[in-house]
């Protein structure tokens, strides 16, 4: 018997997965995915995940939408409503439709931020505790993240990112618990910087070489984190916090500039989540 309800995470099978348009400076065209590789990568990633309590929901490949394997843009969830993405890019607008489809089919209700502001879902919007932090500017508006306070009655705070390589909030934060996130310093201005540590009791910063091999781009599951291969300053960190950690190599996916938590939408609340 379990005490509490299997945490489930939504994924898509890179199937049509690759560098067919440059969008964010890790992209680069003549820098292709390996197909075999990334399959393979993605499927140690969903054993790691499931292999840590989590139930995994599919959502099904479509071709010409190579970044769709990165659910995590699909939407902010909360509770049974799905606040879905308006893609700041072409190439990925066409994604929009079938999230909304995928939501719809299981259960939940669908709302998108008003025209004409950007918005892309848990990539740029985490709660840690009540409170909803969002990354802005590059990907999505400060409008859309109002908004979103406003339809969902809780504090938000708007962080610029001023690191193009850390183009969405959940490259460079990771809410832990309530209490507790990662977060790499440099990709925040100096407000940004010092809200994050006004707000969040428990801050574990991560240093410039794992940030760029997308530390903060982690998958908690209950005290289980996995991650890219290739951090181990933040694994030691995190163990020294309690936590138990699991790295799996997700080369392939940097090529797009994503990593696990890019891979993943949690459907039932993050851990950091409080929700009212
Ligand atoms: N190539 C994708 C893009 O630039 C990667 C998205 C990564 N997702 C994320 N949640 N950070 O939009």
């Amino acid at each position: 018997m379990m005490d509490h309800p299997q945490p489930r995470i939504l994924m898509c099978p890179p199937d049509y997965f690759g560098i067919e348009y440059e969008i964010n400076p890790w992209m680069h065209k003549e820098i292709n995915a390996d197909y075999t590789t990334a399959r393979q990568q993605w499927r140690d990633l969903k054993a790691l995940l499931e292999s840590v309590g989590a139930a995994i929901e599919l959502m099904d490949p479509v071709p010409g939408l190579p970044d769709l394997v990165f659910t995590a843009n699909a939407a902010l969830i909360w509770k049974d409503r799905a606040y879905l993405s308006r893609f700041r890019h072409g190439p990925r607008q066409g994604e929009t439709p079938v999230n909304d489809a995928w939501f719809q089919a299981n259960a939940f209700e669908t709302r998108l931020p008003p025209e004409p502001w950007n918005f892309e879902g848990a990539g740029d919007a985490l709660y840690c505790g009540e409170t909803l932090f969002g990354g802005y500017i590059v990907r999505s508006d400060a409008h859309a993240l109002q908004w979103l306070g406003k339809d969902l009655h809780c504090r938000v705070i708007p962080l610029q990112l001023v690191d193009e390589r850390y183009y969405h909030l959940d490259t460079c934060f990771c809410p832990l618990s309530p209490t507790e996130a990662l977060y790499y310093p440099a990709a925040f201005d100096a407000y940004g910087r010092s809200a994050i540590e006004n707000a969040v009791p428990t801050l574990i910063p991560v240093g410039d070489d794992e940030a760029t091999r997308f530390a903060c781009n982690a998958v908690v599951v209950g005290k289980h984190v996995v991650m890219n291969s290739g951090c181990p300053q933040l694994e030691a960190d995190l163990q020294a916090h309690g936590y138990q950690t699991h790295a799996t190599p997700l080369d392939e996916f940097l090529k797009s500039g994503g990593s696990a938590k890019c891979l993943t939408l949690r459907l039932d609340g993050e851990e950091g989540a409080v929700w009212k």
